[in-house]
């Protein structure tokens, strides 16, 4: 209370949302999709059974995957007239400035016979967005190296599919190695959705208002981008890189202890975890997995990053602020041993969160709900009359 107003400490309780899509116990480390440990569905499951049960709360049979997923693949080439949106940009745009325009542009494509309160058409929007974003993130891969788009080869896997668009060209468009498909997939699936993170709250408040779900998601995107958030897997290989070698790692766990230039270990702690983040654990085992097949074992990043983490983990000052390795710590130097750059990284974590995003929008559009207004604690001025501009 600052003696003009005073505040109902109810009042003061962070809004909290109910979900039955994702549950997380940060102490514990742990992260559950419909009730499943995420370690289990990224070792038994794949990308689209995954966002089928984000869906429909329920993973699927038999029959229901086999129908999803023809769903999803058939939808996944864009309106021809999009192609034209890329080129607006310019070659170097970073490509989620692109993706926050191309999937905002979306909208444009399902606006008029769009009806958010019809069931059918909420789930149309989903299955757009799920089949799309890969095509739409290629494309923008395409956009940035100056290569003509690939048109989605629907006889392929969703995650084959994806590494065929951004690496396949007209002269020459090779197998695509089921390993990295396979690691592909696992890094959709471990992005999938996480809760209420800051851009799932985004797409949710501004969904309450009733607007379009691509526009939604778009705002997502936009807030995904930051380093702080999605950025951060862009952010880790950036700051490994800057170290360079093990010998100089003492010199950035020192930087970041006395916080100079306020620097941060980019991939380590987390809002929720303050426990290992689990999808951190998996994320670490499918890099060894590509390294080893593309005999990148020994890879200079690979050594800084483990010694990084042993560190860390040992490390009394990080151990007290409860720093762990975080998603983004291991999934930048799987993306980088695949053949994606850097700018890349926060696409390709945008492209594997859509579900979840578009799964709470629709989880929120489907009950009862009212336009999000968060509240404000007031700290300026209190009621003064006006100074004329002679006076002041
Ligand atoms: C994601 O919400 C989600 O679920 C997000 C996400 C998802 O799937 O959607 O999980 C994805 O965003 C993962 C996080 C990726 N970001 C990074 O890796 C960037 C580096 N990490 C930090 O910026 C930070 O850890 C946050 C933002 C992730 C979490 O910050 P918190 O929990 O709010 O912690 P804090 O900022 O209050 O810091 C607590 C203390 C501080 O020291 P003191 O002020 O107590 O002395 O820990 C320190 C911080 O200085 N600290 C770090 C640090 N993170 C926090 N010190 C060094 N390196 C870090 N990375």
């Amino acid at each position: 209370a600052n003696g003009y107003f005073t505040y109902d400490p109810g009042f003061m309780a962070t809004a909290a949302c109910e979900s039955k899509l994702t549950f997380i116990d940060g102490a514990k480390g742990v992260l559950l999709h419909g009730g499943y440990p995420i370690e289990q569905l990224a070792d038994k499951s794949d990308y689209l059974e995954t966002c089928y049960l984000l869906l429909n709360g329920e993973l699927p049979n038999a029959e229901q995957k086999t129908e999803f997923v023809d769903t999803i693949m058939k939808h996944t080439m864009v309106h021809e007239s999009l192609t034209n949106f890329f080129r607006g940009f310019r070659y170097d745009a970073h490509p989620m400035s692109v993706m926050v325009g191309v999937v905002g542009a979306l909208a444009s494509f399902y606006h008029d016979s769009l009806d958010i309160n019809n069931a059918e058409h909420r789930q149309i929007s989903a299955h757009r967005l799920i089949a799309k974003m890969p095509t739409l993130a290629a494309m923008c891969y395409k956009h940035h190296i100056g290569q003509p788009f690939m048109y989605p080869d629907n006889s392929l896997s969703y995650s084959e599919n994806f590494l065929h668009m951004m690496f396949g060209t007209p002269c020459d468009d090779p197998k695509v190695n089921p390993v990295l498909a396979r690691a592909m997939d696992k890094i959709f699936l471990l992005h999938a959705d996480h809760e209420q993170n800051a851009s799932t709250s985004t797409v949710r408040l501004a969904g309450s208002s009733g607007a379009n779900p691509f526009a939604c998601v778009a705002a997502g995107i936009a807030t995904l981008w930051g380093p702080a958030h999605g950025g951060a897997n862009e952010a880790v290989l950036e700051m490994l890189e800057e170290i360079g070698t093990v010998d100089n790692i003492d010199t950035y766990i020192a930087k970041a202890k006395d916080k100079s230039d306020s620097f941060r270990l980019m991939g380590f702690g987390h809002r929720v975890y303050k426990n290992f983040d689990p999808r951190a654990k998996v994320m670490k085992e499918t890099c060894d997995e590509v390294l080893a097949e593309l005999g990148l074992d020994n890879d200079p990043l690979l050594a800084i990053a483990k010694r990084l983490e042993q560190i860390a983990l040992e490390d009394p000052y990080f151990i007290e602020k409860k720093l762990y390795p975080n998603v983004d710590f291991y999934s930048g130097i799987i993306m980088k041993a695949i053949g994606i750059p850097t700018e890349m990284f926060t696409v390709i974590f945008a492209t594997g969160r859509t579900v979840g995003w578009i799964a709470h929008w629709n989880e929120m559009i489907s009950n009862p709900y009212k336009i999000g207004r968060p509240r404000q604690l007031y700290t300026g001025h209190t009621a003064r009359d006006f100074v004329a501009l002679d006076k002041r």
